[in-house]
């Protein structure tokens, strides 16, 4: 799939003022930082769609972008920013929970881990959850470009072996780039096998 048209639609604080769920949608988390806009500028080939800083926390609401016309791509908040307080962590949390767990249309979402650090309790927890709630999920790893193939290679081996502890199999995941565009048909690729309804 080709995606030719991304256009930003709205941000909402309540899953209740998102948009209508009448189309397929997809959404990207993750921690603070990891890659997230990034990662949804570089697939849809448009610098500047979602907002990126090099500070965590710049996404704060939960965004929406209609693609083709036919489906949305969602932008959260990430998760675990340690430089808020106790009371805006809860309220963020709340706000991805509910979403991730209310939205009706919501296909799949992709949670964001920096392929550079080892396995971190926050995003196998955060897993953990999406598991038990049953909201269906895959990896995609971010900030490939940061290191070598090699690198790249033995860090999913260790981080396939640790979610084998608690996973009878690793779950789809894709190596990315925001920078080299790498994983780009990959992950669209897959985005439209979930969904019969798009056009190639
Ligand atoms: P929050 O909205 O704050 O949760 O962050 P985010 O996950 O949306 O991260 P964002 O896309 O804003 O990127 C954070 C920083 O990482 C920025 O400085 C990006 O330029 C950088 N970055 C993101 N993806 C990549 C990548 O694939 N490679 C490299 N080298 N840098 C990246
Ligand atoms: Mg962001």
């Amino acid at each position: 799939m080709k995606i030719k048209e991304a256009e930003y639609l709205i941000s909402s604080a309540l899953v209740s003022q998102c948009p209508r769920p009448d189309k397929p949608e997809y959404a990207f988390i993750g921690r603070s930082n990891v890659g997230k806009s990034s990662l949804i500028n570089m697939i849809c080939n448009k610098e500047g769609l979602a907002k990126t800083s090099q500070t965590p926390g710049k996404t704060q609401l939960i965004n929406h972008f209609l693609i083709n016309k036919t489906w949305y791509l969602v932008d959260l908040p990430g998760y675990g920013f340690a430089k808020v307080s106790r009371t805006e962590r809860e309220k963020f949390e709340k706000m991805i929970n509910n979403y991730l767990f209310e939205r009706e249309n919501l296909i799949n979402t992709f949670v964001l881990v920096d392929i550079r650090h080892s396995p971190q309790m926050i995003d196998l927890e955060f897993m953990e959850k999406l598991g038990t709630n049953g909201v269906p999920f895959s990896i995609i790893f971010t900030k490939a470009d940061k290191l070598s193939k090699l690198q790249v290679g033995n860090h999913i081996n260790d981080y396939t072996q640790k979610m084998l502890e608690s996973w009878e199999t690793m779950p789809t995941f894709f190596v990315s780039s925001a920078s080299s565009a790498l994983g780009k048909e990959e992950i669209t690729e897959y985005i439209q096998s979930l969904h019969p309804l798009f056009k190639v």
